[in-house]
């Protein structure tokens, strides 16, 4: 079975073919227009340029994928439906729409954060249920439990700002580029992680849910007060402080709700300490599985889309291509 997935909820145009036989994935084309560039001169991401990039580059990255002009081969088409910008969805959706129309074939929206949590699919890796995900973005820090394909609960999540934009927002007070994350985390790689004691919001707060605002504060006040201070080690203390709260909380939900595999997914997810840091703690106990996305996967991909569409698409789950329309704070899991 043959998935053609379209992504374009923020600021990466991506279009993906993928063929499926039961569990096992196998990605034939991923290619991903970034705009990154373009929104850096901005500080960050602006709704309508990146909607006016995504029509800009879609059908040139259709054809740059080999997409067959009449969908020949193609069964189903999978595309992002939320959560994201609006103006930027409404592309990938409105084109999704038309090609399901005009080729009739079967559409299957998805939600990007379950892409994000398929993205460990890709590499031919299959997480025993219930698997625990650790879901690290820019927009998102969220804890769930997934309990079977598309059975989803929310354990816990950010009350403020996300794990990606602690990293952001800190960049940018240090004055590096966005998107912040990879840029903090090359400096740190030259920095003392314990040079400065950055707090650990939430770590005692009995629950699953993260803050991460506390912590922009944090360095916005140390980098006022202490000019004199090497970025290296503010960005590596930073990135110590992130690693510490994401890991920490995760370990404590893997005790409450002991699964069979641990996935770490979403942007953050390149970021090489936590990367490391989760492995060695999940790696303590006994009969439980780690999986992460290869580093091709972390950041917003439209492999990850078909990934998901295609477990959906093959328990049934399309809709008519009329009547799809974006949603911008499309859930994915509730909490029980
Ligand atoms: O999943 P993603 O590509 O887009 C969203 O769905 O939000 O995540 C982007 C986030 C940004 O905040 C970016 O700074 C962060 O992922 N990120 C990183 C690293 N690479 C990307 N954060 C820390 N370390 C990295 N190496
Ligand atoms: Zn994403």
């Amino acid at each position: 079975m043959r998935i053609l997935a379209i992504e374009t909820s923020c600021d990466e145009t991506a279009v993906a073919l993928l063929s499926g036989e039961g569990d096992v994935l196998m990605v034939h084309e991923n290619a991903i227009a970034s705009q990154a560039a373009e929104h850096a001169k901005y500080g960050g991401v602006v709704p309508e340029v990146a909607a006016r990039r995504h029509v800009d580059a879609l059908f040139p990255l259709l054809e740059a994928a080999g997409v067959p002009r009449d969908g020949k081969g193609i069964d189903a088409i999978a595309v992002t439906a939320g959560p994201g910008l609006v103006p930027a969805l409404r592309i990938g959706v409105e084109a999704a729409k038309t090609l399901s129309y005009l080729w009739k074939k079967p559409l299957v929206p998805v939600n990007h954060l379950e892409g994000h949590l398929y993205s460990v699919w890709l590499e031919q890796q299959v997480p025993a249920f219930p698997a625990l995900a650790l879901l690290v973005s820019g927009g998102h820090t969220e804890l769930i439990l997934m309990r079977g394909h598309g059975e989803y609960e929310l354990l816990g999540k950010t009350r403020d700002d996300a794990a990606g934009e602690a990293f952001d927002k800190g960049a940018k007070l240090l004055g590096l580029e966005y998107p912040g994350g990879p840029n903090v985390s090359k400096l740190a790689q030259k920095g003392n992680p314990h040079a400065i004691e950055f707090p650990r919001p939430m770590l005692e707060s009995g629950d699953l849910d993260f803050s991460f605002s506390g912590l922009k504060t944090a360095v916005a006040v140390y980098v006022r007060e202490h000019p004199e201070a090497r970025r290296e080690d503010v960005c590596a203390s930073l990135e110590e402080a992130v690693a510490d709260i994401l890991v920490q909380k995760t370990m404590t939900a893997v005790q409450q709700t002991q699964p069979a595999s641990v996935i770490l997914c979403g942007g953050v997810s390149a970021n090489r300490v936590l990367r490391e840091r989760l492995a060695e703690s999940v790696a303590q106990i006994d009969g439980i599985t780690f999986h992460i996305p290869d580093l091709a996967y972390t950041g917003d991909n439209a492999a990850m889309i078909a990934a998901a569409g295609y477990f959906r698409f093959r328990s049934g789950q399309t809709v008519n291509p009329l009547l799809l329309a974006a949603d911008p704070n499309m859930k994915l899991a509730e909490r029980v």
